[in-house]
């Protein structure tokens, strides 16, 4: 196994797997930088399989995803996508904020994640069938869902969803000190910190802070940032360009911080 660090926050591991022994696909929702990545990753290294990912955009065709013929010295030949090479590899395939693409780009995937378990290249003329090993994964942040962005119930009904979010105080701040360099102490403020704006009212206003965040102020920490100006930098300027609401946030972090 890897050397990957990934703090468990509830039964989320033991699902991933169950889910993977049961050949069934998986979604995992949650605010920015709470670790859903971190957790693909982790899970690559504990299957012991490859992980590929591919961030999904309006632009995204289901070309981009199965393959598309391709013209080399005269030739016209037939080249795997991403998607296609997954599968046939055994691979974990990791879509990474799936509403962003189009519907007609993931129906491509209905075909894959039922009991099918088949990818139909039509313009290939082939059939690829999922060796045990392959595994679709998405994931997607749920604030950002409009109306226009919703992914269809009979794509979001074929996955295992597991609703991440962030971990409670004594987990955060031992990832803070595994991730960089602080003691407990500076961890657990800034911990302190991201909890009380995450309470915040003024939280309405945008994305809460991350633990993505809070990594990159210990490690500005570790190096020899103060504490204020590391969460000025990597927490406070981030989070809005609203003077007001950024005042407000400052004198949350300076009332847990040194
Ligand atoms: N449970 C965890 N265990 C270990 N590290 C974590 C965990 N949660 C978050 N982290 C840290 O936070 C960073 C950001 O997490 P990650 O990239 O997985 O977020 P994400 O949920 O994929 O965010 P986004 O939606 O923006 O892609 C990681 O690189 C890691 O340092
Ligand atoms: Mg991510």
């Amino acid at each position: 196994m890897g050397n990957l660090m990934y703090q468990p926050n509830q039964n989320e591991v033991a699902l991933f797997k169950q889910a993977a022994e049961q050949r069934l696909p998986v979604m995992l929702t949650g605010p920015t930088g709470c670790g859903k990545t971190r957790l693909i990753e982790y899970m690559g290294e504990v299957l012991q399989r490859e992980v590929v990912t591919i961030s999904c955009h309006d632009d995204l065709t289901s070309a981009d995803l199965v393959g598309r013929f391709m013209v080399t010295g005269g030739d016209v030949v037939w080249t795997d996508g991403p998607l296609t090479r997954a599968v046939k590899d055994g691979a974990i395939c990791y879509l990474d904020e799936v509403v962003e693409a189009r519907h007609d780009s993931l129906a491509v995937l209905h075909s894959l994640t039922d009991h099918r378990r088949t990818l139909y290249l039509d313009r290939a003329a082939e059939t690829v069938t999922a060796p045990d090993r392959f595994m679709l994964v998405c994931s997607y942040n749920p604030a950002y869902r409009s109306s226009l962005k919703e992914l269809k119930p009979s794509f979001r009904q074929r996955f295992v969803t597991v609703a991440m979010n962030f971990l409670d105080p004594e987990r955060e701040a031992r990832v803070l000190m595994s991730e960089a360099n602080i003691d407990d102490k500076v961890a657990s403020r800034l911990v302190q910190c991201a909890t009380s704006i995450r309470n915040a009212d003024a939280v309405f206003h945008f994305e809460p802070p991350s633990t993505r965040a809070l990594v990159s102020a210990a490690k500005m920490i570790a190096v020899g940032a103060s504490e204020m100006e590391a969460a000025e930098v990597c927490i406070l300027a981030p989070l809005t360009n609203e003077g007001a609401v950024a005042d407000g946030l400052r004198e949350i972090a300076a009332a847990c911080l040194l």
